[in-house]
């Protein structure tokens, strides 16, 4: 999400919500689902195949399992998930547009159970990619671990931005400032905002019960990026690789629970290089 348009969500409430053990037990569902979700495509992500294809498959599973796609029909969005190839830094629309080798895509799934919002994306490689794009997919899945591993009760939302950030730049890459993690539960888009930059210390002290994402957006070049007239297609203005992962968590009485993490293992599809 952009971060106007988090601000201006019309269902956000303001306050950081704190939840119980049982809002834990939903949000365990629905991550264990959009991870599920995310691993059943693993292996048609393949050079030829379109990215609406993809789009139907995640559509027909998430019903199939008593769930609903959070983003059909999310301020006019008509998919169940966004793609993201290459240059396209979020929120690209699945289309017609087959992928080819040696692409990255980045599939970014919600599904919606019993209420819960599971918020997971993750990169896949379409056959062997170049060690520049696996280099960058690896990063920014590090980026994202050590965003989460600033978690505790006590540290700040700006303690993760600034793990985030300064782990990204020692790679020489940079951190899109766009757009941004967010609040979620039985809301999709909520406070606090989880920029993926920023100071120790800064935004928003963490508690036990918050519930958020982390999704750090990563560019091999400059981090300024543009959106296409589709009013969705974010990409690099420098047309650089740019790469992102996401999970869903809460925050515990001693660090962090991941809600969407695969049970199969298959978190970070292996990328074969080229
Ligand atoms: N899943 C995206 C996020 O991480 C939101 C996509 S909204 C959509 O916040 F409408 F583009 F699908
Ligand atoms: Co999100
Ligand atoms: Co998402």
């Amino acid at each position: 999400m952009s971060m106007t348009d988090i601000l201006e969500s019309e269902h956000r409430t303001g306050k950081i919500k704190l939840h119980g053990p049982e809002d834990f037990e939903g949000m365990r569902k629905a991550g264990r689902l959009a991870a599920e979700c995310l691993d059943m495509l693993i292996p048609h992500v393949q050079p030829g195949v379109v990215t609406d294809a993809l789009d139907r498959l995640a559509r027909e599973f998430i019903l199939d399992h008593g769930a609903l796609p959070a983003c059909l029909g999310y301020r006019g969005y008509t998919k169940t998930v966004c793609i993201s190839v290459n240059h396209v830094v979020c929120h690209g629309i699945p289309s017609e547009r087959a992928l080819r080798e040696g692409d990255i895509a980045n599939i970014d799934v919600t599904a919606i159970l019993d209420g819960w919002h599971g918020d997971h994306s993750r990169m896949y490689g379409v056959g062997p990619v170049a060690p520049r794009a696996k280099r960058l997919v690896d990063v920014t899945y590090e980026a994202m671990q050590r965003g989460m591993d600033a978690i505790k009760p006590g540290a700040t939302t700006g303690d993760i931005g600034y793990a985030i950030q300064t782990y990204v730049e020692a790679q020489r890459c940079s951190v899109v400032r766009d757009f941004c993690g967010h609040g979620l539960g039985r809301v999709f888009h909520d406070s606090p905002n989880i920029v993926h930059f920023g100071q120790r210390g800064g935004g928003e002290r963490l508690r036990p019960g918050m519930f958020f994402t982390i999704e750090p957006m990563v560019n091999l070049g400059k981090w300024q990026v543009k959106v296409l007239s589709d009013g969705w297609t974010a990409v690099t203005r420098d047309k650089s690789l740019s790469a992102q992962c996401e999970h869903s968590i809460g925050v515990t009485e001693t660090g962090y629970e991941v809600f969407t993490a695969s049970s199969a293992g298959l978190f970070q599809p292996p990328i074969l290089v080229g």
